[in-house]
């Protein structure tokens, strides 16, 4: 049974905290079997999924810097090491791309929302089987020229965001939580 009390555990871990190992190709089988169980106006499946893991972690921290140093060759020490570290410190990443094509029904912000549902769903689905887990963006989701020639996005695709994994070593500190009693009123008619 769905859990209220497990869902509200959810918290995220900060990337650079994240550590060997991740998890195994069958266990994120059955995260992303759960991760794409979305809301899907005229079932689109509109997204897609990359693998980070290995070798190709670094190769892609360097890409990255690559295209930093382009964007602001005065890039100094930290701003790189943070840059690196995004991509180097989690065992896996999964970059969740929003296929987001002409499609005269169902608009592109419909899309949008199921990819950011399959990203809420991926971090849930990372904690429930014992790993920690951070959504990003940051510029390198929307540099079109890091999209296109370094992740290999289509034109008409966008990075809704990349989902670091890994285990966690230390207690993630709860932040605070609005309170949604504040946020709801009744609607009135006009
Ligand atoms: C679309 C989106 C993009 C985000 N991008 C970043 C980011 O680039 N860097 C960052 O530190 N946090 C980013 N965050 C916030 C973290 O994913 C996370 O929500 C935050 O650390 C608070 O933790 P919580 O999920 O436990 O509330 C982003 C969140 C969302 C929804």
């Amino acid at each position: 049974m769905l859990s209220l009390a497990a869902l509200d555990t959810r918290r995220s871990v900060p990337t650079r905290q994240l550590a060997a190992p991740g998890p195994d190709a069958a266990t994120l089988q059955r995260m992303l079997t759960t991760a794409v169980r979305v809301p899907d106006h005229g079932k689109r499946v509109p997204f897609r999924f990359l693998r980070i893991s290995g070798d190709a972690r670094v190769a892609l921290a360097d890409a990255a810097q690559a295209r930093l140093l382009e964007l602001e060759p005065d890039s100094g020490n930290g701003v790189i090491t943070k840059l690196r570290t995004r991509f180097t410190a989690p065992p896996l990443t999964i970059a969740v791309i929003a296929k987001l094509g002409l499609d005269e029904k169902i608009p592109v912000s419909e899309r949008a929302s199921t990819a950011s549902c399959v990203c809420l769903l991926l971090l849930q689905a990372a904690q429930a089987e014992g790993f920690g887990a951070q959504w990003l963006t940051g510029w390198p989701a929307y540099d079109r020229v890091f999209l296109e020639s370094v992740l290999g996005l289509e034109q008409d695709e966008r990075l809704t965001g990349t989902i670091a994994i890994g285990s966690l070593h230390v207690e993630v500190p709860e932040r605070h939580r609005p309170d949604a009693s504040t946020l709801i009123r009744d609607w009135q008619p006009a």
